[in-house]
């Protein structure tokens, strides 16, 4: 909880004394209602707030982590489909978020929803090698020689994948952890039906070092406050 005052110096990037004359002319709205007390606390993040009837935002940019269900595509917008931007809770919706990378409509777990072009991009650079973690639930299970062929990399028709770690999860191979470096499509469905192999269920459990917040239902999301936006970035 932060004071309005505080919360508007911010938000338009102005003195704090310049933030109260505003207030107290009638000038801003927090959740549709006037308010005219300096000193009155609200959420910074969760607050909508206008100021002259124009929309304006604590924070430059937001960055979410949903617990994406399954049944929703990974956009912003669709004519057909429900996306995961329809889905946000109404006091987290704002201009211009959208995926930052994308699972596909049956996959669940992790996915970052963020404003912030910059990051989304270096985070989804092949050439940064964030790793991205799965786990995989499989119709048959997997063997040494598996592993071995994900660590040299396997080769698709026309591209070759940068080196994954498989290993075991149930230690009955049937439940895979899958690290890969890249997000080509359907990249991880796609190692394993190299060997014959179904993915039945995939949920991405972490990106960077940033682990899924256990607590978070499917369907769920929370924002992600600085420290964790760091370790998205970072190689484990
Ligand atoms: N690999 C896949 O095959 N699907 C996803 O949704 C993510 C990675």
């Amino acid at each position: 909880m932060e004071r309005l005052d505080k919360i508007i110096a911010t938000a338009l990037q102005i003195s704090r004394k310049d933030a109260i004359a505003l207030i107290k002319r009638g000038r801003i709205e927090v959740n549709k209602e006037t308010i005219k007390d300096p000193k009155a606390k609200f959420n910074e993040n969760g607050a909508v707030l206008f100021c002259d009837n124009e929309q304006i935002y604590y924070n430059k940019y937001v960055y979410i982590m949903m617990n994406k269900p399954k049944g929703v595509i990974s956009a912003s917008n669709s004519k057909d489909e429900k996306t995961v931007i329809d889905i946000l809770p109404d006091d987290m919706k704002r201009k211009n978020l959208f995926p930052a990378g994308r699972l596909d409509k049956d996959t669940t777990g992790f996915l970052l929803i963020t404003d912030d072009g910059e990051l989304a991009h270096s985070i989804l650079s092949p050439k940064n090698h964030i790793p991205k973690t799965y786990i995989a639930k499989l119709d048959k299970p997997f063997d040494e020689n598996i592993i071995k062929e994900f660590e040299k990399g396997i080769e698709f028709k026309d591209e070759k994948c940068l080196p994954a770690k498989l290993e075991t999860v149930d230690g009955d191979f049937k439940i895979a952890k899958v690290v890969i470096k890249q997000g080509m499509y359907h990249q991880v469905k796609r190692m394993f039906s190299h060997f014959k192999i179904t993915v039945l269920e995939l949920k991405r459990i972490k990106m960077g070092a940033l682990c899924l917040d256990e607590n978070l239902k499917e369907g769920e999301c929370k924002y992600l406050a600085k420290e964790d936006i760091s370790l998205l970035s970072q190689n484990q």
